[in-house]
């Protein structure tokens, strides 16, 4: 599809030729921005990746390995209709996959031959995979305290390993300045991975076939969260959806900085990260004020659950065969926690949780 750039601060546009990640006037993060036409043509019948090709700003060739198109189940709990959104059957086990696609396409288009990319773990990991199997060099910069075996995922897809002293947020200035400075293309939390990842919206409403009450999903970065507000958005415009449904933000009581602004009606502020769920220990969110608005205008909610809950809901995801580490099973234990406090709220509703990721 047609597209440009445009600020999500200052509204600043920029045309799509230019290989910006950040505004240059203010700084803020960059959006994508289409001149949508009056109807939309997916592709094919089956629900994958490439069926949503149209909705991409790919204008070459788009280079998948197979993400999306993933399993939709149905969870047995008293007095609502739970559905579990699995991506963790994804190529490299988590939906980070969707955003690899659109920005390793991206990064060929443009004739890059290296890319890099910030990550906690699972992004590192599956930009890594993307670009081995696509012949792009690729640098990932994590913190020395990630995940281990992440690591070890990542180096084997033969990824350069750039460890940072500090936190997932040190590791992201660093990676800016390295892709600026190289002239490298800069993978991770940016507009380009965010339009791979709201499929996961266009699936969601293809598969349950009837209006969904609520959507509850992980935050770390809060791409996610912004994508799938995108996602509905888009399908509500050509369509194909009624209503939005109202999205359910979870982050782990260690580090929740999304949560509390909404809840507290104030700024985000930076919060050390202090979780076992190291694929959202993020202590600043890059794509938290869109992430604020997505729940502000969905009349979302905005969840905090305890480690100790985040292993209890994996435990309980366990023992009916689906496997997800503590930040991919978030989305699952803020279900339960507001299941347990307000049952009134989720009676009779249809609802969705987003298991992300199991890479731990
Ligand atoms: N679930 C998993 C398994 C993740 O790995 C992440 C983010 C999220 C949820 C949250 O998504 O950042 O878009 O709000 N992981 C990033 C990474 C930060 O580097 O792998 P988000």
């Amino acid at each position: 599809m047609n597209y440009g750039l445009v600020c999500t601060h200052c509204g600043m546009r920029y045309s799509n030729k230019v290989q910006l990640f950040r505004c240059i006037k203010c700084g803020s993060i960059l959006e994508v921005y289409y001149k949508y036409p009056s109807k939309i043509k997916l592709i094919g019948e089956k629900i994958t990746h490439s069926r949503y090709r149209n909705l991409f700003p790919i204008h070459g060739k788009l280079f998948t390995l197979g993400e999306g198109g993933t399993p939709l189940i149905t969870y047995k709990m008293k007095g609502v209709n739970l559905y579990l959104k699995l991506e963790t059957y994804n190529p490299t086990n988590s939906f980070k996959d969707r955003g690899s696609s659109i920005e390793i396409s991206k990064a060929k288009e443009l004739g890059f031959k290296e890319v890099c990319c910030a990550s906690t773990g699972n992004m590192g990991l599956s930009t890594a995979t993307y670009a081995e199997r696509f012949g792009i060099k690729c640098y990932i910069f994590i913190s020395e305290d990630a995940n281990k075996k992440k690591i070890e995922k990542i180096k084997k897809q033969g990824a350069e390993i750039i460890k940072v002293e500090g936190d997932f947020n040190t590791a992201l200035e660093t990676a800016e300045l390295f892709a600026k400075e190289n002239d490298v293309f800069l993978c991770g939390d940016y507009h380009y991975r965010k339009e791979g990842q709201k499929t996961i919206a266009y699936e969601l409403t293809e598969q349950v076939n009837k209006p969904l009450d609520f959507i509850f999903l992980p935050v770390g970065n809060s791409t996610l969260l912004a994508a799938v507000f995108k996602g509905l958005e888009e399908f509500k415009r050509f369509n194909l959806l009624e209503k939005l449904p109202r999205l359910v933000a979870v982050q782990a009581k260690g580090c929740n900085p999304l949560i509390k602004a909404f809840n507290n009606h104030i700024r985000i502020r930076y919060q050390h990260p202090k979780t076992i769920a190291d694929a959202i220990a993020v202590g600043y969110p890059t794509f938290g004020f869109e992430g604020l608005k997505s729940l502000k205008k969905t009349s979302g909610i905005a969840v905090s659950v305890k480690d100790g809950e985040l292993l209890s809901a994996k435990k309980k995801l366990a023992m009916v065969g689906i496997f997800a580490e503590p930040g991919g099973a978030a989305a699952f234990s803020g279900f339960l926690k507001l299941y347990k406090k307000h049952p009134a709220y989720l009676k009779n509703k249809n609802v969705a949780c987003i298991i992300t990721g199991n890479n731990e």
